[in-house]
């Protein structure tokens, strides 16, 4: 069965096609179109634009899929898009795309939750094309996932598959927008997680001295609850203290805000693991393409003696491989007049 994946939930125009058989996969296309560097000067997504880009983009991302791959239309048996959660407009693009789609070629057409997407990415090994058809990695229930994206932080329980129940989020900012934040107060381009990972990195390298201190804000709290907005203003306060920094004490913020943001999130994370049973560790979304982060699992999951799952290079972030692999999992029946959900939940 090939698969059409279509992701619009936020600023990246993503296609891909999913043969599945078996229980084994294959990657035939997989396009993701970043509207990054247009979005960059209004220092984060403006909903309008990213509208626009999608609904000029995906026609033709669409007709350049089909082309690469060797896939014609007629090939294609079934349709997965986003609906949530994102930017509504944004959304629209996507599902408005996938229904004509599905109504012109006569296919089912599955709506997929994007965080669902961002758990099952690590099922993949790799998001490039290939020839050969691949096992999906295994998941030993119940599972934990741990969700880290620019909106959302939350930490996951999953019974079964397909059925989730989360045991703690943010009460205020996600840990991307943390990041993005962060990096904006020092004067990084957008998208700031891999602006303040590379000078994290080099304040570690470089041995720079640890002269400012950032809280771990509700490490303590008996709960899975995060809130990362205190961190972002601690952070003001340190810059109106020292005036205009220098790149040192941005390297010596950048360690420390990356530090705390990590021992939060694997603190919260050993937590639940204690107070659940948890056969697979998953880890999805955009941050935890932080090699920092990414390693501070590693460890957690290899003190615990538990199997970890964590996203390939390349789909960590947006992709609409995750959301055809999620669509191939589904019933194909009857979603007819389903709507974009901007708070959609698990
Ligand atoms: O999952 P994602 O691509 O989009 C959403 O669904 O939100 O996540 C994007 C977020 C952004 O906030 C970005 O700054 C963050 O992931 N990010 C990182 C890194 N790479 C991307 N955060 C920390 N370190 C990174 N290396
Ligand atoms: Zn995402």
């Amino acid at each position: 069965m090939i698969t059409l994946g279509i992701e619009t939930s936020c600023d990246e125009t993503a296609l891909c096609l999913l043969e599945s058989k078996d229980g084994k996969y294959r990657i035939l296309g997989n396009i993701v179109h970043s509207q990054i560097d247009l979005h960059r000067e209004f220092g984060g997504v403006f909903p309008m634009l990213a509208k626009r880009e999608h609904i000029k983009n995906l026609p033709i991302l669409y007709e350049k899929i089909l082309k690469d791959s060797g896939v014609s239309e007629g090939m294609i048996e079934r349709i997965a898009v986003t609906h949530g959660p994102g930017l509504e407009p944004a959304l629209w693009t996507g599902i408005l795309f996938a229904k004509e789609l599905s109504s012109r070629l006569g296919r089912p057409l599955i709506p997929v939750n994007h965080m669902e997407g961002h758990i099952l990415a690590s099922l993949l090994s790799q998001s490039n094309p290939h020839n050969d058809f691949k096992e999906l990695k295994k998941i030993e229930f119940p599972a934990l996932a741990v969700l880290l994206s620019g909106g959302h932080t939350e930490i996951v329980s999953i019974e079964e598959m397909e059925k989730y129940k989360v045991l703690g989020s943010t009460v205020d900012d996600a840990v991307g927008e943390a990041f993005d934040k962060v990096a904006r107060m020092l004067n990084l381009p957008y998208p700031g997680g891999p602006e303040i990972s590379k000078l994290a990195e080099q304040a570690r390298k470089e041995n720079v001295k640890n002269e400012i201190k950032l809280p771990r804000p509700m490490i303590h709290s008996k709960d899975l609850k995060f809130s990362f907005s205190g961190l972002k203003t601690a952070v003001l306060y340190v810059l109106k203290n020292i005036g205009e920094p220098t790149l040192e004490q941005k390297m010596d913020i950048a360690r420390e805000f990356e530090d705390a943001v990590t021992e939060v999130i694997i603190s919260k994370t050993k937590s639940a693991i204690e107070d659940n049973e948890v056969r697979t560790l998953i880890v999805g979304g955009g941050v935890i393409a932080n090699a920092h982060i990414r390693e501070s699992f590693e460890r957690l999951a290899e003190e615990n003696s538990i199997p970890l799952l964590l996203p390939a290079s390349g789909l960590t972030g947006d992709n609409a491989l995750m959301i055809a692999l999620v669509g191939t999992q589904k019933p194909s029946s009857d979603y007819e007049g389903f709507r974009a959900l901007g708070n959609l939940s698990l």
